[in-house]
């Protein structure tokens, strides 16, 4: 894709934790186009976050990453630690899992908006960073005064307006959103998501969002991602793979919502049983071969590549 902002090429991320070899991404590629969004999904563990965090360069030392990711015209895998400061917040920004734990707790919330913009000199002094983080946090809905508020006297949504807040300091090109709403009631979700989509049409801002929850990413991106033990099984437009995904794990992950007013469904979901396999230890052949319900024995011999399963849209399964 020519006119991409984030381009990722046959990315392969594995951690070395207590002598172990954990590839938590395999081989992937993927494209956000200028102003696009791309929503990555997929259950605890799958390596959704590793790849978020690979893009920044944001992962433990020691971690191995081969492949290439090139954002915004530059290759990050190849960038200095300078080149690495100028790309963060500017060419992209996260907003990370876990409100809390991503703002520190002896700092106002205020300084910790201004401080990138501090380090990247996109304000000319103290006031003129005062009067941006007033501007960025009536944006995102906070009242001019929570500027001296420390984390601990927010509400969860309102931290999560903080990170959002920050991560749009500089102007970024790129947002990645790992997980902003998973912690939030369903009322505070609705306005987060709503101020996201709101904020991506008012700057142009290419989005990679990142939750499980495959509803919410339907509704807020145009094109969707599905991981499964660190690679991508499905990915197309949002709706098109939501209703009608071509992968059964997609499929699964789709039927996996509770119906309201059905209590049952709440307790037994319906859709997938198991979890998913360890990275290091995956089973051969498809790794979803033990919970699919259509595993035959043309899925034991290799693991399946992505094939073109519609327009705009592929799939990793033998029956695509
Ligand atoms: N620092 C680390 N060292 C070793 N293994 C790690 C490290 N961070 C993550 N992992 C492992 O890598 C795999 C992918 O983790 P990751 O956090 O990317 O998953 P995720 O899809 O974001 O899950 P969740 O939905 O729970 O946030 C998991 O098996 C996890 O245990
Ligand atoms: S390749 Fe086989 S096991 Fe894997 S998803 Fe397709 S049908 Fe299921
Ligand atoms: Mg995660």
């Amino acid at each position: 894709m020519s006119d991409a902002l984030l381009s990722i090429r046959d990315l392969s991320i594995t951690y070395h934790s207590q002598g172990r070899a954990v590839p938590a991404v395999r081989g992937v590629s993927l494209d956000i186009e200028k102003g696009g969004s791309l929503g990555l999904a997929g259950e605890s563990g799958c390596g959704k976050s590793t790849l978020a965090n690979s893009i920044l360069r944001l992962l433990p030392a020691g971690t191995e990453v081969t492949g290439q990711i090139t954002l915004d015209g530059k290759e990050v895998l190849g960038l200095s630690p300078g080149g690495l400061r100028a790309v963060r917040w500017t060419a992209g920004a996260i907003v990370f899992q876990g409100a809390l734990h991503a703002l520190n707790p002896v700092q106002t919330v205020g300084d910790q908006i201004a401080e990138p913009m501090s380090l990247h000199r996109t304000v000319a002094n103290d006031d003129a960073a005062k009067d941006r983080v007033v501007e960025l946090l009536r944006r995102v809905g906070l009242p001019a005064a929570r500027a001296e508020s420390y984390p601990h006297e927010l509400s969860g949504g309102q931290r999560q307006r903080v990170l959002i807040a920050m991560a749009l300091a500089c102007d970024p090109h790129l947002l990645i959103a790992d997980e902003p709403t998973t912690a939030l009631d369903l009322m505070v979700q609705a306005q987060v998501l709503a101020l996201l989509d709101d904020l991506k049409e008012e700057r142009n801002l290419t989005l990679l969002f990142i939750t499980h929850d495959l509803s919410v990413l339907t509704y807020a991106c145009e094109r969707l991602a599905v991981m499964y033990a660190g690679r991508i099984v499905e990915e197309g437009p949002a709706w098109e793979v939501f209703e009608n995904g071509s992968h059964p794990y997609t499929r699964a992950l789709a039927a996996a919502f509770p119906t309201i007013g059905d209590v049952g469904s709440r307790m037994a979901p319906s859709g997938l049983g198991g979890d998913p396999p360890t990275p290091g230890d995956l089973p051969g052949g498809c790794p979803f071969h033990p919970r699919c319900p259509l595993a035959h024995d043309a899925c034991l011999p290799a693991e399946p590549e992505l094939r073109i399963s519609g327009e705009a849209r592929s799939a990793a399964c033998v029956l695509v």
